[in-house]
């Protein structure tokens, strides 16, 4: 099976706070009728919340293999990215455009797409998404220049 049928197959995680509340139930809805499974870890409302509590959640998710892919969504992406990228074998990636949804896939094979709903969009930011599940990790000296740092993160 090749990695974009994988990725249609395999459920993702996403969690947001409240600032992206509005924007994770778009990309809920648009994922769900293009026939992705979507495991949804919260926030539920636009109620404040803490950030990191949701951006762990996901991580933790991920690293331990629980989940292949997940989209974390904030106000400006930063705080979910700074989070999820201290877990070993996360590669969360902040993309506001379609370039950077596309390479952080090709060569950083990125298992995390993180997004700020103050930044971009919703017609946008599902375009990424659909930019991001769908393209492949092109591997070879990718994949060499992600073992030069994938160890450095702690267990
Ligand atoms: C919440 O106000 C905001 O700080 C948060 O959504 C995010 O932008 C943090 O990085």
């Amino acid at each position: 099976m090749c990695e974009q049928d994988q990725a249609s197959k395999s459920s993702i995680v996403i969690g947001c706070d409240h600032a992206a509340y509005k924007l994770k139930e778009a990309i809920k809805f648009y994922l769900n009728s293009r026939g992705y499974k979507v495991d949804d870890v919260g926030t539920n409302s636009e109620n404040s919340v803490h950030y990191p509590e949701f951006a762990i959640e996901v991580a933790k998710l991920i690293s331990k293999g629980q989940y292949g892919r997940g989209i974390l969504l904030c106000g400006t992406g930063l705080g979910m990215s700074m989070v999820a990228n201290r877990f070993k074998k996360v590669r969360a990636a902040l993309c506001h455009d379609i370039f950077s949804a596309r390479l952080s896939r090709l060569h950083n094979n990125a298992n995390v797409l993180v997004m700020g709903s103050r930044v971009i969009g919703e017609g946008l930011a599902l375009e990424i998404v659909a930019t991001w599940l769908e393209t492949p990790f092109e591997g070879e000296r990718h994949q060499v220049r992600i073992d030069m740092f994938d160890h450095l993160q702690p267990d």
